[in-house]
């Protein structure tokens, strides 16, 4: 589950315009013009009240109280990214059950609360020992984890589990597109970084030409950029261009490794190093 921003019509536009000659040149004839969206979130909090699943996650923000007291009825585990101790304390008072907390070097999007949030900075150890002191939730530690000895560093450091998502991007399992999978492998490709100029919200990729472009112009407006920029995304992709679409990647990329996700656990497992 994710919480969406209130839109910024004028801002969004003027981002829209600035695609528009990029579009032009990729062959995408129309970017939808801004519109609220806020991901049906009422919608899905009802499906999820009907028809209840072991856990839910959220992102970008908290449930409101009665949110997670409906949710908790139906016996659902509660589960919320966090990026600094300010927004745990406030998940934990809000009545989340567990915490992922998750520092920069994390491949996609950070998961602050708010969109205009600056980049957090406070690597994932220091983030972990604060939050640890700070909350009695179980914690789940995220970002820039691709080795062993580092999944082990975390959970020595409190946390009851270790995330990962950028060591499983080249795993047949994963729905990693084409174009996305040859430039994580790709050497021209030399440096993450994190923008907003694909949706809006910061989120860690690889620097293309997109980046290099319209990061400086992308305004802190999600989901609306991710929508007008969506359509110059996807035809990139289609056409295998990866200078044009979001390359999502951690800064431990260059370690993710062609492999079944099941010996990508067994190789990350504590012990087997
Ligand atoms: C391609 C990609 C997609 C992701 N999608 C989501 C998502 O939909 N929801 C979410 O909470 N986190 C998402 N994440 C973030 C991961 O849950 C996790 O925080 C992150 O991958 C950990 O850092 P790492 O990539 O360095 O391992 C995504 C990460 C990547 C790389």
């Amino acid at each position: 589950m994710f919480s969406a921003d209130p839109l910024d019509v004028a801002a969004v536009e003027a981002y829209r315009q600035a695609l528009l000659p990029l579009a032009a040149q990729l062959g995408v004839e129309q970017l939808p013009e801004p519109a609220p969206d806020d991901d049906s979130w009422q919608d899905k909090v009802e499906l999820l009240v009907d028809d209840p699943v072991p856990v839910v996650s959220f992102t970008f923000g908290l449930p409101d109280r009665t949110t997670v007291e409906r949710l908790h009825a139906v016996d659902s585990y509660l589960v919320g990214g966090v990026t600094s101790v300010d927004d745990a304390l406030e998940a934990v008072r809000r009545g989340l059950d567990a915490l992922v907390v998750q520092g920069p070097d994390a491949g996609g999007h950070q998961c602050t609360f708010r969109t205009s949030d600056p980049a957090p900075t406070t690597p994932l150890d220091t983030l972990l020992a604060a939050v640890r002191a700070a909350v009695p939730v179980p914690l789940i530690a995220a970002g820039g984890l691709s080795d062993t000895a580092e999944v082990r560093r975390v959970l020595e450091a409190g946390a009851v589990a270790a995330q990962l998502g950028t060591a499983f991007l080249l795993t047949p399992e994963a729905g990693t597109n084409p174009t996305h999978r040859a430039a994580l492998t790709q050497p021209g490709f030399t440096e993450t970084v994190l923008t907003r100029c694909f949706s809006g919200r910061l989120a860690r990729g690889l620097r293309n030409a997109f980046v290099e472009a319209y990061d400086a112009l992308a305004p802190a407006c999600y989901p609306a950029v991710n929508q007008v920029a969506g359509p110059i995304r996807r035809a990139a992709a289609a056409a295998g261009d990866p200078q044009h679409t979001h390359l999502w990647a951690g800064t431990g990329w260059r370690l993710a490794a062609e492999e079944p996700a099941g010996e990508v656990v067994a190789r990350l497992w504590p012990g087997t190093d």
